[in-house]
């Protein structure tokens, strides 16, 4: 089947992207009004872009009942600041219920049940609750599309603190196992840790360098650690 996105809706090739690209991670995003109210909303159209700096980006939309830009944008774009809270199965359930599409003035928070702590370099608060919190400081704002429903704005954020719980983390390594992260599927489903498959990545040699390598008997392999 060939599919033309100019020629269906939005809303068709937002269902097809949300099938298509899967798992998604989640970005469970706390922010700040700048009359102080906090906001938390889930984001997985998700990612970590750069680690030097430390950089992830996210894309809030637009209200489907109302085309209005979503607190959370409108929040980042006021203070520049916002924390990425990793979401868990412990935690899933309290993330969904933020993603009700309450009025600004409504406090998250207090609506899902969750906890929030103080951060150490930005003001909105972290989610106690979740075992990783990486605080933001804005880095760039891209528009795309209408400023409605289907357009969105890709949120760049630079990483400025991480909190990590003590019991996750060995030899600068993350025990995914203990993490017990969650991903978004399409519609209203979500997917935790399925099989887990480990491929050692092959290192290119020149070919003189191959030969020499393969008469000493040498193998190529190893863990690339440059790219994602
Ligand atoms: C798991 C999950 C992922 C979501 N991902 C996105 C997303 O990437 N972009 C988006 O605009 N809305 C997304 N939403 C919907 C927002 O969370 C929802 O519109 C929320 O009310 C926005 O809150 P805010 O207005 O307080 O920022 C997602 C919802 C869920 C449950």
């Amino acid at each position: 089947m060939i599919i033309d996105p100019a020629a269906q809706s939005f809303r068709d090739t937002h269902k097809l992207l949300i099938g298509s690209i899967v798992p998604r991670p989640i970005a469970f995003v706390s922010t700040l009004a700048p009359d102080g109210t906090p906001n938390l909303a889930p984001f997985s159209f998700f990612t970590a872009i750069s680690s030097d700096p430390p950089a992830i980006c996210f894309a809030p939309g637009h209200r489907a009942c109302d085309d209005a830009r979503k607190d959370t944008f409108n929040n980042i774009q006021a203070t520049g600041e916002f924390v990425v809270n990793v979401v868990t199965e412990s935690i899933l359930v309290q993330a969904n219920a933020t993603a009700t599409e309450f009025p600004p003035e409504i406090d998250e928070f207090r609506e899902s049940g969750l906890t929030p702590a103080p951060s150490r370099v930005v003001k909105p608060p972290r989610v106690l609750e979740s075992p990783i919190n990486m605080e933001c400081r804005l880095h760039q704002i891209v528009t795309l599309g209408p400023d409605r429903a289907g357009g969105a704005f890709l949120v760049i954020g630079i990483i400025v603190m991480f909190h990590v719980a003590d019991a996750l983390y060995a030899d600068g390594r993350i025990d995914i196992e203990k993490l017990q992260p969650v991903a978004r599927l399409g519609g209203i489903e979500f997917t935790t840790l399925g099989r887990r498959i480990a491929l050692p990545r092959g290192v290119w040699k020149p070919p003189a360098a191959a030969g020499r390598a393969a008469a000493n008997g040498a193998h190529g392999g190893g863990r690339g650690g440059d790219g994602a």
